[in-house]
């Protein structure tokens, strides 16, 4: 089998400082942390090597005008160009760390024990970011009905009280892979609305979406919506940038803004260095072609694992992911004594993420991260299989 373009070998990979290929010992083969194993687009390389070639690392300026502007105009020109989606550069919060705007979000838009209501399973920064500002998880499980995982939108409005603050929404969803329906989404606005919550919308993963879907922002839905929802988003996935520390918070009108800032003034967020910046703007605005490439590679790794558990591992059950390279992997059926994660990672040397990190009654379950070349893929694949078959 013949690499793609932006395939990286073995050896360049594990001699990478990162934490994917970094974390575990040396002959565990990493699918966890959604990191792709591809070298990145040219524009992005080239904006970084300008920066280096000159040594310009002075307070930024570029257009004449602060940096933060130009990211905040690539980010509304993105919206706009991929998603139909008008949003104002005016309202945007550059930020250094995604995690860290829904912390802050949180912060400002509940107090001490207020309810958030999360999809779960959901990515762990999103339980760390409810219990570390003292905020109350209210935990809306997503079930599969056999072939995806479905939003029970009447359960949703069921979990509202008094003290609830805030829908905290990840969409398309880690780990789940599933993307929101129009009809969800304005049902989930339509509850947000009648009963005052403020709506966080985690959308990193939408460029990464399969078999001609597009992404719906909640904020595009209608103005009203809009006026209450945070959205937060950064080509560190789709673009394979996530050292670089760059993304964006945007608020759906003035007045949430400056709710927002009365709690969290701007400065408290720290800020994206300038190299972030102009690798999200080289992404955002050059870099498509590239990941059009890459989209068919998920997509062809997405058929190959789906084609090898069907075969080889029945007992290993998953949807494809409508969007997202994160495959959620359902190994009840393996009747395995602790949980997946330690099951794969010391009988086939493979480090998922684990099932518990996301959901604590999940501990049979394990995300695996398929953004990798066709031959490492096949040795992930083959690795789980023989682990399986020596269960007995
Ligand atoms: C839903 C979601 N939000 C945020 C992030 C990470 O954002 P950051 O690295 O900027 O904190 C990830 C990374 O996997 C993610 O899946």
């Amino acid at each position: 089998m013949t690499g793609t373009a932006f395939d990286l070998p073995l050896e360049v990979l594990r001699a990478r400082q990162n934490v994917k290929w970094r974390k575990y010992a040396p002959d565990v083969l990493p699918a966890w942390v959604a990191e792709m194993d591809f070298s990145v687009a040219y524009p992005i390389r080239r904006a970084i090597e300008r920066t280096v070639r000159e040594q310009d690392y002075g307070y930024p300026q570029r257009n004449g005008q602060n940096a933060e502007l130009l990211l905040a105009q690539a980010f509304a020109d993105r919206m706009q160009d991929r998603f139909g989606w008008t949003a104002d550069p005016a309202l945007v919060q550059p930020l250094a760390d995604l995690v860290q705007g829904t912390f802050a979000a949180l912060w400002a838009f509940a107090d001490a024990n207020d309810g958030i209501i999360l999809q779960i399973p959901a990515y762990p920064p999103f339980h760390s970011s409810i219990a570390e500002t003292g905020r109350r998880l209210v935990p809306h499980r997503m079930h599969s009905d056999g072939s995806r995982h479905t939003l029970d939108t009447a359960a949703l409005e069921g979990l509202v009280d008094a003290r609830t603050r805030v829908i905290l929404l990840c969409n398309p969803q880690n780990p789940t892979g599933r993307m929101f329906s129009r009809a969800e989404l304005l049902e989930i606005g339509r509850i947000a609305i009648a009963r005052d919550l403020v709506i966080v919308s985690d959308e990193i993963h939408a460029d990464l979406v399969y078999d001609g879907r597009r992404h719906i922002p909640i904020a595009s839905l209608s103005p009203e919506i809009a006026a209450r929802t945070v959205t937060i988003t950064s080509p560190t996935k789709s673009f394979n940038i996530p050292g670089l520390r760059c993304g964006v918070m945007h608020f759906g009108d003035a007045a949430l803004l400056a709710r927002f800032r009365a709690r969290v003034p701007g400065h408290m967020l720290g800020a994206p260095g300038i190299i972030g910046i102009d690798a999200t703007v080289a992404a955002w605005a050059e870099s498509q072609p590239w990941l059009d490439r890459v989209l068919v590679q998920l997509h062809a790794n997405r058929a190959r694992l789906d084609a090898f558990l069907a075969i080889e591992l029945p007992q290993v059950k998953w949807h494809q992911p409508e969007a997202t390279y994160l495959g959620w992997l359902d190994c009840s059926a393996l009747r395995l004594p602790g949980t997946a994660f330690d099951f794969f990672h010391n009988k086939a040397r493979i480090a998922f993420s684990p099932g518990e990190a996301f959901d604590p009654a999940c501990k049979d379950f394990v995300r695996i991260n398929f953004a990798t070349s066709t031959a490492i893929l096949d040795q992930i694949l083959d690795r789980m299989a023989t682990a399986v078959r020596a269960l007995g």
